[in-house]
């Protein structure tokens, strides 16, 4: 079959391309992306010359080209990663994530419909439901919770789902929807806490923590999600919405303290800053129905899992400075 993966350049796209292109040597993948700031064409680097991959440089959001694609590849599925996904960035300029996260998903949705795709999958978060208090540990979001988001960043997601479930009932376009937890993992763009904390310590920089540090989130390593999202993609059923979690959860003070420990740097260097506007308390989700359903299980435990990712770090740190330069932003035209 032939896939589109949108977004693909990005931290969680990337790394779902590295897993699928070659566990399904016979599969084709078709990775676009618009290559915002948070794509990095060099995080494509390891699957670039696989006969079964393919990069287009484009946007969701542009219906001509999209129209253009579609018609000359014929695709059997659509797995929807691209998106604005950095909140703090929804707070100072909303816009573009109305822009791309809900126009573009109705484009891409159209045009499934249009060119008779098999499969839209909608990568979604967790987010969309709010959050959950800190004192009632028992708590956690089921896919039947209702929507009720804090940020620009939330909403636009949430109306995304929305819209993709109004595209199922009302044009029967065979779709699915993930909603996941906070990823970790290799290629995560530094703008996110973990690799923030991990650049900064390694830097002996000062580390900005929101607030008391107190918030909560659930962890998931950027593989557990990925594979759920292929299962779901081959056996999940039409219409449904799959919650993928960590079982992992941490204040962010608790994790940058790890982080600071394994690094072996000193926990002063952990700095307050003034809290984020409508700062989310506490995420935590159950991801039941998926392990039930389609077999999914978490193969990461938190603790093996951020070593890995923190030794990635370490040993791509070249990765890390292009990043910080700019010089990330000179690969795609480098390479074509
Ligand atoms: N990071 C998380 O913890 C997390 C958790 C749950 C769900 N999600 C969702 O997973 C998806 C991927 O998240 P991520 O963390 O990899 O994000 P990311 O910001 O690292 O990557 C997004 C990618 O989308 C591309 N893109 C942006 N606008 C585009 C457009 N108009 N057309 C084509 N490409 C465009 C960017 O260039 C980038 O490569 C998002 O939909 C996000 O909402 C993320």
């Amino acid at each position: 079959m032939k896939v589109l993966v949108t977004g693909g350049a990005g931290f969680i796209g990337s790394n779902f391309l590295h897993y699928v292109v070659n566990k399904y040597p016979n599969d084709k993948f078709v990775c676009l992306d618009a290559l915002t700031y948070a794509g990095n064409y060099s995080n494509l680097y390891p699957i670039l010359n696989k006969e079964n991959f393919k990069f287009v440089k484009g946007d969701i959001t542009d219906r001509e080209f999209l129209d253009n694609l579609f018609s000359h590849e014929n695709f059997d599925c659509v797995v929807n990663f691209a998106a604005e996904s950095h909140v703090d960035n929804s707070i100072k300029n909303p816009e573009i994530f109305l822009k791309t996260n809900i126009l573009g998903t109705q484009c891409l949705m159209d045009m499934s419909l249009k060119y008779k795709v098999k499969r839209y999958h909608q990568v979604s978060t967790d987010e969309v439901y709010g959050d959950l208090p800190l004192d009632k540990p028992e708590l956690l979001f089921t896919e039947d919770t209702p929507i009720r988001t804090s940020s620009p960043y939330s909403a636009s997601k949430a109306s995304a789902d929305l819209l993709v479930q109004a595209y199922i009932r009302t044009f029967n376009l065979p779709a699915t929807i993930s909603r996941c937890s906070n990823n970790y993992g290799p290629y995560q763009f530094p703008e996110k806490l973990i690799p923030v904390v991990i650049s900064k310590a390694i830097k002996n920089e000062n580390i900005p923590v929101y607030g008391t540090g107190e918030n909560v989130r659930d962890w998931i390593h950027v593989h557990d999600h990925n594979v759920g999202i292929d299962l779901i993609l081959r056996n999940g059923k039409i219409g449904e919405v799959y919650n993928l979690g960590g079982r992992s959860e941490k204040t962010n003070l608790e994790l940058v303290k790890l982080i600071l420990k394994l690094l072996k740097k000193p926990e002063d260097l952990i700095t307050f800053v003034p809290d984020r506007k409508g700062h989310d308390l506490r995420y935590a989700i159950d991801s039941s129905k998926i392990e039930r359903e389609l077999g999914w299980k978490r193969e990461y435990e938190f603790e093996k899992g951020i070593e890995e990712t923190i030794n990635w770090y370490l040993k791509n740190q070249k990765w890390m400075d292009e990043i910080f330069s700019g010089e990330y932003k000179q690969k795609y035209k480098e390479n074509n």
